[in-house]
């Protein structure tokens, strides 16, 4: 299935599909980028029923602590926000297990209602009602275990049977779900068995990602050619991430590509990325508790962060793994283009 006209789910090719937004970061100062993301990364709650020993927000949620949600009321006229600024989707996800909040079903309904896309990262212990499964374009389930024994070992309770019985369910009532493995030196040895478990139960891809700011189960140098051989016309392997993912410094290239997403935390902070928020110095550029996101989206912090990620030093120095430096790397090299007026 190796071929030019294989487009992922999860590939950087999609990125074309908003021309407006391309044309904005191609051609401007980034911090001249105002039109809003084309998704949004929300956080619903930072409370979890998992323990996963790698679990990248577990820095986030002893800053900001578990007891707060974003209630329903802050959560309506954010989505309604989002829509008229022309954020197409949501994507609901950590902190913590979102599908936890105890509005759950009526904020995805909400955020349905307003016109939003919603997609869902969750861990997959719920058992989510049919009616709230048909409301997203898509869901991720976070596996990254191929047996019980491996699972309770990396996610600290036993739920690794819930998790694949929920699937099917997931499966039946949405039209795209995938599933995300973060793959360590604990959880690689038995990688063919599950994929064709997962295959079996009919999800439509296996997202393997290398497992980020966690050296002690960091893999080196892996070769995931055999798995090509479990792929189908319905189901694929995704192991781009361990090419695209792994730059640090950003590739020593400017943030261009920041603007495509925002990120919302449990309490209401918006961050100029996901990833610069690991540091503690980071300030948010703003709260929707406190302010509309367009006033954030369009305020002074947010221009002043944009200054320092413009900087190519900065981006160097602090930018760890991101999956945001594929699309800088690329957009550099577009930027960079002289003959535009030929193929
Ligand atoms: C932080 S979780 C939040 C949503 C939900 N609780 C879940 O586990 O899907 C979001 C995603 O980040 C992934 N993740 C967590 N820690 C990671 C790490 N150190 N490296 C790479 N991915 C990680 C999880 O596997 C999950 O797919
Ligand atoms: S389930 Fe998600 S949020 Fe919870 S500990 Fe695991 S990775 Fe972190
Ligand atoms: S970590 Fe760096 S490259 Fe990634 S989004 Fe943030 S500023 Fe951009």
């Amino acid at each position: 299935m190796d071929n030019l006209a294989r487009i992922s789910e999860t590939g950087i090719e999609k990125v074309f599909l908003h021309t407006e937004k391309v044309k904005e970061i191609l051609e401007n100062d980034i911090s001249n980028m105002n039109t809003y993301p084309v998704s949004v990364e929300l956080t619903l709650t930072n409370r979890c029923n998992l323990n996963c020993c790698y679990c990248s927000d577990k820095g986030l949620r002893e800053r900001e602590g578990i007891s707060e949600e974003l209630s329903f009321e802050i959560l309506k006229r954010l989505f309604i926000d989002l829509k008229n600024g022309g954020t197409k989707g949501i994507v609901i996800e950590g902190g913590g297990e979102p599908t936890l909040h105890r509005d759950f079903d009526k904020i995805i309904e909400t955020a349905k209602e307003v016109g939003m896309s919603v997609g869902l990262i969750t861990n997959g212990t719920s058992n989510l009602s049919k009616k709230t499964l048909k409301e997203f374009q898509w869901i991720r389930v976070s596996l990254d275990a191929s047996n019980a024994d491996e699972y309770k070992a990396l996610k600290g309770v036993d739920a690794f049977e819930v998790v694949l019985q929920n699937l099917k369910k997931y499966k039946q009532n949405c039209q795209t779900v995938g599933i995300g493995y973060v793959v360590t030196k604990n959880n690689i040895k038995n990688l063919d068995d599950i994929i064709v478990r997962l295959r079996d139960i009919g999800v439509d891809y296996v997202q393997l990602r290398p497992v980020v700011d966690c050296p002690s189960i960091e893999l080196a140098n892996v070769n995931f050619d055999y798995l090509k051989n479990f792929e189908s016309k319905e189901f694929y392997v995704d192991t781009s991430g361990f090419k695209n993912n792994s730059f640090k410094g950003n590739g020593g290239v400017p943030c261009y590509a920041s603007s495509l997403t925002s990120i919302i935390s449990g309490d209401g902070n918006v961050y100029i990325c996901g990833r610069l928020n690991i540091y503690d110095w980071l300030k948010p550029i703003g709260n929707i508790k406190e302010t509309t996101f367009k006033d954030i989206w369009n305020g002074e912090e947010r221009i002043r962060q944009l200054e320092m990620i413009k900087d190519i030093s900065f981006c160097e120095k602090k930018c760890p793994q991101c999956r945001i430096s594929k699309y800088n790397l690329f957009f550099d090299s577009m930027r960079r283009i002289k003959t535009i007026d030929f193929i």
